[in-house]
């Protein structure tokens, strides 16, 4: 893989899904990638009002919370859009290229904007400026959850068109979407997505969870009648999204699992996820206190905006000469 990127933006709280989902696999693959830009993609927050103190301080959590899992400054550079005026810039101009249908067509701004008059731009054309983060450094490869996709395929459909348009200057990105943990269920609510936007918090495990709160969650969550451990989405949804959220986590599959709990009811189940969880997730917790109000952090920001702002200067200044700007 010659480029990949990706971001998370900084609204609170990390789920597990957005953990397994995407910033796992972005230490998945660092080492696979020559180039790696992960950002912390404030600007994407702005789409829903925000407490201006509570976004500085949520940027820094997920830096620090991409130092924790393990992603390294050296492979990877790490930094906020904000600090790239690139992004913005980008954004204006494939904007300009992209039409009310397509965005129109965005599931995510069906589900979130409900076409109501009062629903904010931003979050109609967000999906733009994802294209311009996207397009920017000249990705190949994006790891993202399965709910990204449709705005993948918007990124390339702009892509192309500028490269149709005004000459070839982008590459053509291509989702990374694994085959395992692309779209964790909520634990109350597996028929729908593990989303920090729930209204109970029952239904998704953060990343900063105590192994208290990962047991009472993982006890409680939502499985069936059946009593049979065996992987089926369909009819057992709440039983294999314990079952995928073990496999991420362990990187075993899925056959193995199921096979190592023969004879085993979803009380075992349950006991040893919570165990994989909480050993899984307590060192990132370690690293993240140590690493959360360092100097380090802030100074790996600073020279990552550095190299990012210089590549993606790069590819701002064939766009603006492609455009006659
Ligand atoms: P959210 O979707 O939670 O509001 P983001 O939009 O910042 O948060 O998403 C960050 C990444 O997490 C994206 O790549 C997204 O696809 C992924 N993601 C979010 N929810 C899930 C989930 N339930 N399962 C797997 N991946 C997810
Ligand atoms: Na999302």
């Amino acid at each position: 893989m010659k480029c990949v990127f990706s971001g998370v933006k900084p609204t609170g709280i990390i789920t597990l899904g957005n953990y397994l989902g995407a910033i796992k696999r972005f230490v998945d693959v660092q080492d696979q990638a020559e180039q790696n830009f992960y950002s912390v993609v404030d600007l994407h927050a702005l789409t829903v009002a925000q407490d201006p103190k509570e976004m500085y301080e949520n940027t820094l959590n997920i830096a620090a919370v991409y130092l924790a899992v393990g992603l390294d400054p050296r492979k990877a550079t790490l930094f906020v859009q904000s600090h790239v005026p690139a992004h913005a810039e980008a954004s204006w101009m494939l904007t300009c290229l992209s039409r009310m249908g397509e965005l129109n067509r965005m599931t995510q701004f069906k589900d979130k904007g409900r076409g109501s008059d009062s629903a904010g731009v931003g979050l109609f054309t967000y999906p733009v400026l994802m294209a311009a983060d996207v397009l920017l450094y000249q990705t190949t490869h994006v790891p993202v959850g399965e709910d990204q996709k449709q705005h993948l395929e918007l990124t390339r459909d702009l892509a192309e068109r500028f490269n149709r348009d005004y000459g070839e200057i982008f590459v053509m990105p291509e989702p990374l979407i694994a085959e395992v943990g692309a779209r964790i269920m909520g634990l109350q609510n597996p028929e729908n997505k593990m989303s920090k936007s729930d209204d109970s918090d029952a239904n998704y495990i953060t990343l900063m969870d105590t192994p208290k709160e990962i047991e009472k969650k993982i006890k409680r969550a939502v499985t069936d009648s059946e009593n049979a451990i065996y992987f089926d989405e369909e009819n057992k949804p709440g039983v294999s999204n314990l079952l995928s959220i073990q496999s991420v986590l362990t990187g075993q599959n899925m056959d193995n699992i199921v096979q190592s709990y023969e004879g085993l009811g979803y009380g075992a189940l349950k006991k040893n996820l919570i165990e994989i969880t909480v050993d899984h997730l307590t060192p990132i917790q370690q690293r993240y206190q140590e690493i959360r109000h360092s100097e380090e952090l802030t100074n790996i920001l600073r020279h990552g905006a550095e190299h990012a702002e210089a590549v993606a200067g790069e590819t701002l200044k064939k766009i603006k000469d492609a455009l006659g700007l």
